[in-house]
């Protein structure tokens, strides 16, 4: 066996028309996650493991549109949607459509590893959950009292799409990924959200599909995007950031290169965030803002603005 690789564990917390009194519940939502997810990969665990734990960390708090706290579609409801990949050997677990369960980036975990499928929607994927033990919650107890504000809000506005995910609410929230290398070399990929405000029933985005929202290849990296969902598909944005690094493009200049040329090109905006296979991480976002964060060496690095990075010590 070769050498031990360092860990690394990256997580976003969503890009989008970030309102300023949502910035430091995001800010701290996103270092939370991903000291979850590092412990994971301190204890010598899997990158999928570890990605799970950090999107669970986002799920459960609502100032991310994924698990409690997502939007709400057209009808009030929270219809979630998830997807995890490995990179070892490219395995997929993907569920949509989830309204009953507080953590869909789970069942997508359980669909990579049981199930022959890579992606089960709807009635379908709540008999899956159902059959391999996940509790059932009730739809009301993932909908937030920003959630709300956010669809009255978009229905008073006359129920136009805005340009990013969150809608054209002031209030809205992002969603959330995940991207880690483990010790053994491999990479995993995670994103969950609740898809955009205001949605007819019964839309997917980006988010559950292979290579739009998430894509992982131990031999070149792994991507979790963000942003607006029907422009992030067309483009298959994260399989476009790793063919470009495939092609010999460092994992900064790809994220950029892809997320600007899905802007230019389709007039909405979108966030990625990036590892090589080396562990060279990028981030970038053509969106006002997005959370993200990364820890590597002891430092936890994060931020939200456009150009901006904090860092801080990671301690144990
Ligand atoms: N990117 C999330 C969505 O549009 O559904």
């Amino acid at each position: 066996m070769g050498l031990a690789m360092k860990p690394i564990l990256i997580v976003h917390g969503g890009a989008g028309d970030i309102a300023q009194s949502r910035v430091q519940g995001k800010l701290d939502g996103v270092r939370l996650a991903v000291r979850e997810g590092y412990r994971v990969l301190q204890h010598n665990g899997s990158a999928l493991d570890a990605v799970e734990a950090a999107v669970v960390s986002m799920e459960k708090d609502e100032n991310f549109n994924a698990g409690y706290g997502s939007v709400l579609n057209l009808a009030g409801e929270v219809e979630m949607e998830a997807s995890i990949m490995s990179g070892e050997n490219l395995d997929v677990g993907a569920v949509t459509l989830i309204k009953d369960f507080l953590h869909p980036i789970s069942i997508a975990h359980k669909v990579l590893t049981d199930s022959p499928h890579s992606l089960i929607g709807g009635q379908g994927a709540k008999q899956f959950a159902l059959d391999k033990g996940f509790p059932m919650v009730p739809q009301e107890s993932l909908i937030s009292e920003n959630a709300q504000a956010a669809l009255k809000e978009f229905l008073e506005k006359g129920g136009e799409f805005g340009k990013t995910e969150v809608g054209i609410a002031e209030d809205g929230v992002g969603t959330v990924g995940a991207v880690a290398i483990d010790i053994n070399g491999h990479i995993a990929v995670a994103t969950s959200t609740g898809g955009m405000t205001g949605k007819v029933v019964g839309r997917i985005g980006d988010t559950p599909q292979i290579g739009s929202g998430t894509y992982a290849d131990d031999n070149i990296g792994g991507v979790s995007t963000t942003g607006h969902g029907e422009s992030i598909l067309k483009v298959c944005l994260a399989h476009s950031i790793i063919k470009l690094m495939e092609s010999g493009v460092d994992a900064e200049t790809a994220t950029k290169e892809a997320v600007t040329a899905m802007t230019t090109r389709l007039k909405n905006t979108a966030g990625a965030i990036t590892l090589s296979k080396d562990g060279d991480v990028g981030v970038y976002f053509s969106s006002k803002r997005m959370s993200w964060a990364y820890i590597e060496d002891e430092k936890l690095f994060y931020g939200i603005e456009q150009g901006e990075v904090l860092e801080e010590n990671y301690v144990k």
